[in-house]
């Protein structure tokens, strides 16, 4: 049987109390994900393996809706900021919703059919993610973006997608601003 509970979240550290999981995800794992990968390596070279994102989660067994943290470090490889993996869903009829508690970043989102979206990532912004959008967070500040996910547990993740094929939109700075251009590389 499933109980109540309150799980306090630190909207500037990212910590739940209590969480059932975490994972971090280091820079290394993330490199063929950046439009110059060989500048990943640089950048490890020079700062260490660091950790790009950590997520938090509060899963209880057998509940039907999940939510948690994600912490991601503020970077630049090149001109690219700092990304997560990006996914799809597993199943295609399941939408998340990102809540940003601090930092800023940029939420890159497109549709199956080719349809391409950008979501503010600042403080109070909840972004809706429609079900079958592949999603990506950027983190375009200078400190840790900090937001709240939720969504249904069965959701499940295709990285598979992505990491073929790419995302359909870069985050990068030009001329000092956050920027969103097009993927040269992302296979059609
Ligand atoms: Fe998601």
């Amino acid at each position: 049987m499933l109980f109540p509970e309150g799980v306090a979240i630190d909207g500037v550290t990212g910590a739940v109390t209590p969480a059932t999981g975490r994972y971090v995800k280091k820079l290394s794992a993330l490199r063929d994900l950046y439009a110059a990968p060989p500048m990943v390596d640089a950048f490890i070279a020079e700062h260490g393996d660091v950790d790009a994102y950590e997520v938090i989660e509060y899963r209880p067994d057998g509940s039907d809706i999940c939510f948690g943290t994600t912490i991601m470090a503020p970077g630049k490889i090149g001109d690219e900021y700092f990304l997560t993996r990006g996914h799809y869903h597993a199943r295609a009829d399941r939408g998340e919703v990102y809540y940003t508690q601090s930092g800023e970043g940029l939420l890159l989102l497109h549709s199956r059919s080719g349809e391409v979206r950008v979501v503010e990532m600042r403080t109070g912004v909840c972004a809706f993610i429609p079900p079958d959008w592949a999603h990506r967070s950027v983190n375009t500040g200078g400190t840790p973006l900090v937001f709240v996910w939720t969504c249904a547990t069965d959701a499940g993740h295709d990285y598979g997608e992505v990491a073929a094929r790419g995302m359909r939109q870069r985050a990068v700075e030009r001329n000092g601003r956050p920027a969103v251009v097009a993927n040269p590389n992302y296979a059609d």
